[in-house]
């Protein structure tokens, strides 16, 4: 009887380690995962850094940048501004902001010829030629046409931002 009481705590000790055993290795296997997972995360991150910043650099002098990003910020007020004016109908008044906030103005033209690189300016150039023809189709009222040449305008915006960084 003693004999069997031994044996049996001895099967019991080796199957309770057996089991911590098992354990420890699911939990370090587990956190090998967690890492893998986080490797990849980061790798991940990594090629999406390195993607977008294959932008070009216009090497903007520090004094330009604000000047630059405030300027940015009045475009897209007015792109916002004109979607309101065609939303309520007003076509005369979403011309005007095109033409006047948007267009090839003299004002515009100096900025672009500003910043030293030759295919910004052209894409620059095109955008505001195409803020023109926008304030053109949104005097006719015609609300299809409208949308179609904003989005025309917007493509100039988008294909700039992905081109060119400060
Ligand atoms: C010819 C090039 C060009 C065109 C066209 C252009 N942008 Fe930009 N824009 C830039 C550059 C360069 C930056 C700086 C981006 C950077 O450094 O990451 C910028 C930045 C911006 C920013 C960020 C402003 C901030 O304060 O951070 C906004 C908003 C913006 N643009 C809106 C517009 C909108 C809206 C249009 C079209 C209606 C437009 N842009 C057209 C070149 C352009």
């Amino acid at each position: 009887m003693k004999r069997v009481m031994i044996i049996f705590g001895v099967v019991c000790t080796l199957g309770i380690s057996i089991s911590v055993y098992a354990k420890d290795n699911a939990d370090g296997m587990e956190s090998m995962m967690k890492h893998h997972h986080m490797s990849q995360h980061h790798q991940m991150m990594h090629m999406m850094k390195t993607d977008s910043d294959n932008r070009t650099s216009l090497q903007l002098p520090e004094e330009m940048k604000g000047q630059q990003l405030a300027m940015m910020r009045e475009h897209l007020e007015a792109v916002n501004n004109i979607i309101a004016d065609i939303s309520t109908g007003k076509f005369e008044a979403a011309s005007k902001i095109a033409h006047q906030k948007l267009g090839l103005t003299p004002e515009m033209k100096k900025m672009c010829n500003m910043f030293g690189n030759d295919d910004f300016r052209t894409l620059g150039l095109a955008f505001h030629k195409s803020a023109d023809h926008l304030g053109d189709v949104l005097k006719t009222g015609n609300m299809k046409r409208s949308l179609s040449a904003l989005h025309s305008t917007m493509n100039s915006c988008v294909q700039c931002h992905a081109t060119f960084r400060q």
